[in-house]
């Protein structure tokens, strides 16, 4: 049975005090979640240790970073390794977020050795994918999405590929109140689910969890979740505020 997963991307938003205040808001909310269940909270660098310390008693809430370097180590100011985010606890990083594609340049080929950095310091990533609104428009998102995924995951092997998980993030969705339909979704995740099934067999493919992000919210998760092929969701906005993230996690 794949895992479920609601994962919070908080951005760049929120002091440590904010953050710390929201984590607790949100372990104070009666969520139970059952085995094949998890939450994610993915706060800004320098929270990190802060919010695995107050999440560590929770056994199925992890703690993501929301990006790591390309290179291993070395003399690249500002940058911080996927060995760093290991050694301070940290279990999934987010790679290819459609905002790291756009303000900060990031390739598919960058993607694939943030990839195989994040594998091999033992952590998960939540590898982003989705469309600009022009290609949606002109209805090739299906080729748009497969070669990002060809680009930056199928140089793994199927062990490799196993701890991934994939966040299908249509742009034009993303912060924009505008969210797919429940339909726009389903359709998006099974094409995703097919693509891996070819290059890796159906076992692999009906055990990869799928997340969709952009614009889910308490009044929408249960329809977008109940699909097949969604797996859980990858929350910007809503993640923010304790009430809201709590009720989405309650959608799975
Ligand atoms: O990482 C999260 C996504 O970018 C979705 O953001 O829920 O604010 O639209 P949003």
């Amino acid at each position: 049975m794949r895992k479920k997963i609601v994962a919070g991307n908080w951005k760049m938003n929120l002091t440590l005090a904010e953050g710390e205040q929201l984590v607790n808001d949100i372990l104070a909310a009666g969520i139970t979640l059952s085995g094949d269940q998890a939450v994610v909270i993915a706060p800004p660098f320098p929270y990190l240790q802060q919010v695995k310390a107050l999440t560590r008693s929770q056994p199925n809430v992890f703690v993501a970073a929301q990006n790591c370097a390309s290179e291993k180590s070395g003399a690249y100011t500002g940058e911080v390794s996927a060995a760093m985010l290991a050694s301070v606890g940290v279990d999934y990083v987010i790679l290819g977020h459609s905002e790291r594609r756009e303000y900060f340049n990031e390739t598919n080929a960058q993607l694939a050795k943030k990839i195989d950095l994040v594998l091999a310091n033992g952590l998960k990533p939540i590898f982003c994918c989705g469309e600009p609104l022009e290609v949606r428009k002109a209805e090739t998102q299906n080729a748009y999405v497969a070669k990002q995924l060809e680009e930056s995951l199928y140089h793994l092997d199927a062990g490799a590929l196993q701890q991934v998980v994939i966040a299908y993030e249509p742009i034009w969705a993303i912060g924009t109140g505008l969210t797919a339909s429940a339909q726009q979704a389903q359709d998006m995740h099974a094409f995703i689910r097919g693509q891996i099934a070819a290059k890796y067999g159906q076992d692999a493919a009906a055990g990869l969890t799928i997340l969709y992000g952009g614009s889910a919210k308490p009044s929408n998760a249960a329809e977008l979740f109940a699909s097949a092929d969604v797996d859980g969701g990858l929350i910007g906005g809503a993640s923010l505020v304790a009430a809201d993230f709590a009720a989405i996690i309650k959608s799975l």
